[in-house]
């Protein structure tokens, strides 16, 4: 299956952070895996501009459920399909945690996306208590069958498996847990979409950075990555996207 390497700047970003975006065109150039770059809302038109032309694409963080209307503050799948974005990151746990997302709302913003033409990232992931209490595959499998729609297939649906206590922490689960993970998110897939299951990319995050994503992009199941921290700089984000070239 060909990699995704998605890269999410949360909170981050000037627009003179644009030169990161100028300097990963150079640096990707030729890239043999998908790589998309989530900043936030008020680049993402300006970065849709930048990227013409190369094989880069641009993805946001979020949307809203409703095409239009009134929803202060909010964006519409519809919107960010106008200005040329191709992904949405949706249910990510800082979203589901400060903006108390469940899964039915990841589930309708999922569907609004894929009626707009995007490709949603539907983030899931458990929490370390809740690992600690061996509950992790079972909370990942309920937030998958209640937050992945319908119909969807590998061209519209990516999933990202983000265990909440990896995230900018430094910690990584062992290879064991993310295959184990992994290949029960396959399985759920399979039993919702049937064989489209098969290639929708399950990406993993949490603390990837250029020195550990050719041991991660080697395990089962697990094709690509979605990158916090380490997509900020061009020239670490490159070093990701190389071993998901080389392993
Ligand atoms: P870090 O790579 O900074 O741990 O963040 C992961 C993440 O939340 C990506 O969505």
């Amino acid at each position: 299956m060909r990699k995704l390497i998605a890269g999410n700047w949360k909170m981050n970003g000037l627009v003179s952070s644009q030169a990161e975006i100028e300097a990963l065109k150079g640096l990707t150039g030729s890239a043999t895996c998908d790589i998309v770059v989530c900043p936030p809302f008020t680049l993402l038109d300006r970065a849709v501009e930048r990227v013409k032309g190369s094989s880069l694409t641009i993805g946001a963080q979020d949307c809203h459920a409703q095409q239009s209307g009134a929803h202060t503050g909010d964006i519409s799948a519809e919107m960010l399909a106008d200005i040329g974005a191709h992904y949405v990151i949706l249910g990510h746990s800082e979203r589901r945690v400060a903006h108390g997302e469940d899964d039915a709302m990841v589930l309708e913003k999922a569907v609004a996306a894929h009626q707009a033409g995007l490709i949603s990232i539907v983030c899931v992931g458990e929490t370390r208590h809740e690992r600690d209490e061996g509950r992790a595959i079972k909370v990942v499998d309920k937030q998958l069958r209640a937050s992945v729609p319908e119909g969807a297939t590998g061209q519209t649906l990516v999933i990202a498996y983000e265990p909440v206590w990896a995230i900018g922490t430094g910690l990584v689960p062992t290879n064991e847990q993310i295959e184990e993970m992994h290949a029960a998110i396959r399985q759920v897939l399979q039993e919702r979409l049937g064989s489209d299951g098969h290639s929708v990319r399950i990406l993993y995050g949490g603390s990837v950075k250029a020195s550990n994503a050719e041991a991660l992009f080697r395990l089962r199941n697990v094709d690509g990555a979605l990158v916090g921290g380490a997509s900020l700089k061009a020239s670490e984000f490159a070093a990701v996207t190389l071993a998901a070239q080389t392993s």
